[in-house]
């Protein structure tokens, strides 16, 4: 298939059957402010050094905050945590009205509840189209035994109801 042929939303729908975990990504932007963003473009790269990516819209309010920042954390959300997904899933500010955070490396906030949590520090920018791939180094990690919350073709499913 060509690129004028291309179908986005079949493109989207094809994408879909990949199953994929959701984070969420914090940091402060320049003014110290606490700025998240839903993710579930994350995924292992490095054991050595221990790395992680994930990737950014360019055109999402957070971008700046993700490019000039020296520390960010990655939160693998557990089943059940769908509301917080969408919360962290639309556009702009108040994210973590009535959250209570704690502050991890770098005073970046740390979520109540995870699945598993990376605290990196930012180690590339790749340019990836209309998005921006960040690479990050785990400084930090932690985890609960929690199921993880899945996400396939555009819908939320815990592992125990996937299929
Ligand atoms: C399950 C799920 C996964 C998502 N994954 C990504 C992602 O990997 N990268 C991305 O840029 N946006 C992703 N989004 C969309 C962003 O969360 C959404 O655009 C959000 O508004 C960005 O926040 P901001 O504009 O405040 O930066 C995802 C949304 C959902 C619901």
């Amino acid at each position: 298939m060509s690129n004028a042929d291309f179908d986005k939303a079949e493109f989207r729908k094809t994408l879909g059957q990949f199953a994929t975990g959701v984070t969420i990504v914090t940091t402060l932007d320049k003014a110290g402010e606490a700025v998240g963003v839903t993710a579930s473009s994350f995924n292992s790269l490095s054991m050595k050094p221990p790395m992680i990516l994930w990737s950014l819209d360019k055109s999402a309010y957070s971008l700046p905050a993700f490019e000039h920042t020296k520390h960010f954390n990655v939160h693998v959300l557990g089943s059940g945590q769908d509301a917080l997904s969408n919360c962290f899933a639309k556009p702009g500010t108040d994210k973590f009205d009535g959250i209570k955070t704690s502050k991890g490396l770098g005073g970046v906030p740390i979520l109540p509840e995870y699945s598993a949590l990376f605290e990196c520090k930012t180690a590339h920018h790749y340019a990836g189209g209309d998005h921006i791939i960040i690479v990050g180094e785990v400084l930090k990690f932690s985890r609960n035994n929690t199921t993880p919350l899945v996400f396939h073709g555009g819908q939320y499913a815990g592992i125990g109801n996937l299929f």
